[in-house]
């Protein structure tokens, strides 16, 4: 099974989503949608999202799920705001409550806010299927990026979020809250023992040095030959030196902060005061 996979790129966080289509219906799912955020401004936009409604309503397809492949720490998701105007149920992985008792903490989040995952429509755990139309789709847990990260397997299409990213760039970092370079290793593992013909299609582009073009898909082969982080054979130890010694140099994703505040509560801002405003914090010296 050969699913019809789009990708929408978004230039001011480097983003690939993605729709995917089960070739025998109508029936589609949108993994990993972004909405706008200008944080000098603190002003949302929908235009990446408007850009996947149109596609999906100009086509006539159906939205059965809206899928996370965790919780972002660079965009914030659409998919409540697609939701309201497509449907789909909005899943992630059942991990998330790790991920939402952690920065529940960091941002002083009081008892109001839900660390039972509650907030999404499904909660997939590893080895859990899925329908899209008559097609297909497994959960694989591949944490190490994130304790929550899910890589879904669809026909022969695989979607990885940020465990690995084109051959030439490598993997995702390691060194969020719950990251770890060893379990990633072990997650890529998972994704590389898929046919080699599988199709990857990764969460995020940065172009690596020398190629002029963005992308986001390549195959399992490709990565087992090429990946500069873990293709070539490399060993664990050759990997979790090299990944933990370039995450010390790395600094904090541009939107880290209204991301986790908005993506751990499924997308939708945290609740609005008694005047009906809407604010998000900034932890000083936490992160
Ligand atoms: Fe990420």
């Amino acid at each position: 099974m050969k699913p019809e996979v789009s990708a929408f790129f978004d230039d001011a966080t480097n983003t690939i989503s993605y729709v995917v289509r089960d070739p025998n219906g109508m029936s589609c799912a949108i993994i990993d949608s972004v909405l706008d955020f200008d944080y000098s401004s603190g002003r949302t936009d929908t235009k990446s999202a408007d850009a996947i409604i149109a596609f999906v309503k100009d086509k006539g397809y159906t939205v059965e799920w809206l899928l996370e492949t965790h919780v972002h720490a660079d965009h914030l998701s659409a998919a409540p705001y697609i939701q309201d105007q497509l449907g789909g149920k909005i899943g992630i992985g059942d991990r998330i409550k790790i991920v939402q008792d952690t920065f529940g903490k960091v941002f002083n989040e009081g008892t109001d806010f839900q660390r039972d995952g509650s907030q999404f429509d499904q909660l997939f755990q590893e080895g859990d299927s899925f329908h899209i139309g008559q097609m297909r789709g497994d959960v694989l847990h591949t944490p190490g990026h994130t304790p929550a990260c899910l890589t879904y397997t669809i026909g022969d299409a695989a979607f990885v979020g940020d465990t690995l990213f084109m051959p030439d760039f490598g993997t995702a970092r390691c060194d969020f809250p719950g990251g770890s370079s060893e379990t990633l290793f072990d997650s890529v593992q998972k994704i590389l023992a898929l046919p080699n013909e599988t199709r990857i299609f990764v969460g995020h582009d940065y172009k690596a040095p020398g190629r002029e073009e963005y992308a986001w898909e390549t195959t399992v082969g490709e990565q087992k030959a090429r990946n500069v982080h873990v293709g070539e054979g490399k060993s664990k130890e050759q990997f979790v030196e090299m990944r933990d010694q370039r995450d010390a140099s790395l600094a904090m994703p541009k939107l880290i902060i209204p991301s986790l505040q908005v993506n751990m509560r499924a997308g939708q801002m945290p609740p609005a005061d008694e005047k009906g405003d809407v604010f998000l914090k900034v932890p000083v010296n936490k992160l």
